[in-house]
């Protein structure tokens, strides 16, 4: 497996990652599961460095995955609320991430509702010299690279437990379901996915589809796949990844209803007769039970990746704190 010195400073988004660099991700994940299994779970990596989670979105998952990630590798943390900063008294976001910085930030976790947001405090803090790492924990529609990690981590684990490598994807077909338009996880999904030689097939409505997501298998070394229907995408798949329709971004009438949706497209024990006999189901969570996907499966551990994918969440989270934090770029 070829892993690499790791040099990048800022993890913002997957479009140009090499597969080295999944495979360094990968590894070092898997180096962190095994500290996570002992009595004592920490490790001194990041001692006396500060890491700031400024999340401007809710969230419950990421957040603690990544605080937990945090104080696993010893680092101090702080967590930033919007409803209770500055920012209601009209600071701006520059402004709160150069006070996390005078407070001796050593890496930044960046949620926010708008695309870009992370990027541009991480030109800020190269503009002005600062030595802070910026991670993007989801912005907007467009990117939530840590997500997309993590489950990438939780597929090849299936595959290989033991050496976890990006090459296991290969002519492996996975599916992903849903709400693809608003999410950030399905385009970080379709960064790694394509990354390496896997089939990367797509399905959901034509209102939540674009047709524009087609661009995004050019020069890639899996294919990409475009379904307005479920099932082609489904049949002999591997892996089935279900994503969240999320209402709160969904500014028109994208579905007839809910109760539509799951009859056409929900993720249930039916479906998944056409995919391969031993088929994974994950969900990144929240998840909308008996919409994207029927209740009683996502407790099906036979089926179900859902409670792996949120243990791998710290893991991989450490890996890349540790990486960015000895980064030599
Ligand atoms: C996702 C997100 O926030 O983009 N959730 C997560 O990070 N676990 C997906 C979603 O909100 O549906």
């Amino acid at each position: 497996m070829a892993t690499m010195t790791w040099k990048r400073h800022h993890v913002l988004s997957l479009a140009d990652f090499m597969p080295e660099e999944y495979d360094t991700i990968l590894q070092t994940a898997a180096s962190f599961r095994e500290v996570l299994s002992r009595r004592l779970k920490k490790v001194p990596t990041l001692q006396g460095q500060l890491v700031a989670n400024l999340f401007f979105e809710p969230s419950t998952r990421t957040r603690s995955s990544f605080e937990l990630a945090a104080k696993r590798l010893s680092a101090d943390t702080l967590n930033f609320t919007p409803g209770t900063s500055s920012l209601t008294k009209g600071e701006t976001i520059l402004d709160t991430a150069k006070t996390y910085l005078a407070m001796g930030t050593d890496m930044m976790v960046i949620r926010h509702q708008q695309a870009g947001v992370p990027e541009a405090i991480a030109a800020e803090m190269d503009r002005i010299g600062a030595r802070v790492g910026v991670l993007n924990a989801g912005d907007g529609q467009h990117e939530h690279p840590s997500q997309a990690l993590l489950d990438l981590f939780t597929i090849t684990c299936i595959l290989d437990p033991e050496k976890p490598r990006i090459e296991l994807l290969k002519g492996k077909k996975i599916a992903i379901v849903g709400d693809i338009l608003h999410s950030r996880v399905a385009r970080s999904n379709i960064w790694s996915l394509t990354a390496s030689a896997a089939e990367v097939h797509l399905a959901a409505p034509p209102t939540l589809l674009p047709q524009f997501f087609a661009e995004m298998g050019s020069n890639r070394a899996g294919k990409l796949f475009l379904h307005w229907l479920v099932e082609p995408a489904l049949e002999d798949a591997d892996f089935v990844m279900t994503l969240r329709l999320q209402k709160e971004r969904m500014e028109n009438h994208l579905l007839p209803s809910w109760r539509e949706y799951h009859q056409r497209y929900g993720i249930t024990r039916e479906r998944l007769k056409l995919c391969k006999p031993n088929v994974k189901v994950l969900h990144p969570g929240p998840v909308n039970r008996g919409v994207e996907i029927a209740s009683d499966l996502m407790d099906d551990p036979e089926f179900s990746l859902i409670s792996q994918q949120v243990t791998s969440g710290v893991a991989v989270r450490m890996a890349l704190l540790y990486l960015m934090g000895s980064s030599k770029a």
